[in-house]
């Protein structure tokens, strides 16, 4: 069948997508009719106003939330038949999700909160204390491993916790907003992260942004207005993080 095959390289596929708020006359429609392919290994920029449905499409699309129409296949799954309790093994092992001002467990040190998930998911210590340091030096954080969340900056801990998000390798990394809170330095750190997560090991990453310097460090360009996709289109002159300094790379200019 056409439609089945061309999911084979998609990871994210939502067709007709709508999801209404509410009934009646105070019904909102957050989204309409959005249709939407990411392929595996795409690093996404989603833009739009205020109020234009960016973080209800990346609820839907990390199963916090459900659509109240259309369809949403996820690694070819039809995520919406899917139980709750299916959802949330799905999510648990495919998906991070990182927001602003998520929280670390006050009681735990940095690198006892990176592991916690992981722990929960039964990964041996070893592994996970492995994957929980690589995670923190990946976000330039390893020095912090025995700090408690008191004994840092808020950059520091925002960049804690995505190394929680992504200790454990998700398939799938959503991002609302990630750096809108930090300064330029450790907004830089986190953009190499996620850049680094999806240039070398391949993870699909959609970030949520308002700022178009954050978007250019994404190879497309998503925008939302009033629920509805208006654009979606290549990023020109992408902005690659390295140590040095940023350097633009078209298209095809041979980042990966
Ligand atoms: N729980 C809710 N109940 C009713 N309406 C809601 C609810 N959550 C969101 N909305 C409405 O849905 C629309 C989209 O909201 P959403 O949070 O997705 O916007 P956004 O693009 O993320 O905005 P921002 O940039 O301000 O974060 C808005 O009109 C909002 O008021
Ligand atoms: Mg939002």
């Amino acid at each position: 069948m056409a439609l089945a095959e061309s999911k084979v390289d998609g990871l994210i596929d939502v067709q007709g997508l709508g999801r209404r708020y509410g009934e009646g006359e105070a019904a909102v429609d957050a989204l309409v009719d959005v249709n939407l392919s990411i392929a595996r290994g795409e690093m996404v920029a989603l833009m739009g106003p205020s109020g234009s449905g960016k973080s209800t499409l990346m609820n839907i699309l990390g199963l916090f939330d459900r659509a109240t129409s259309g369809s949403y296949a996820l690694a070819g799954t039809d995520m919406l038949r899917l139980s709750a309790k299916a959802q949330a093994e799905f999510r648990g092992r495919r998906i991070a999700f990182v927001f602003q001002g998520i929280h670390l467990l006050p009681r735990l040190t940095a690198l006892a909160n990176v592991e916690l998930p992981m722990a929960y998911a039964r990964m041996p210590k070893d592994s996970r204390i492995r994957a929980a340091r690589e995670a923190l030096a990946l976000l330039g954080v390893e020095s912090l491993a025995n700090r408690y969340p008191s004994q840092m900056s808020g950059g520091q801990a925002q960049r804690v916790a995505i190394a929680r998000a992504i200790a454990p390798g998700p398939d799938l990394l959503l991002a609302d907003e990630p750096t809108g809170a930090l300064d330029r330095k450790s907004g830089r750190l986190v953009l190499q992260a996620f850049q680094n997560l999806h240039d070398q090991i391949g993870v699909t990453v959609v970030i949520v942004t308002h700022d178009p310097l954050v978007a250019q460090h994404a190879e497309r360009l998503i925008e939302l207005e009033d629920g509805h996709v208006i654009d979606d289109r290549i990023v020109r002159d992408r902005i690659i993080v390295d140590d040095g300094h940023d350097s633009h790379l078209g298209p095809d200019g041979g980042s990966k």
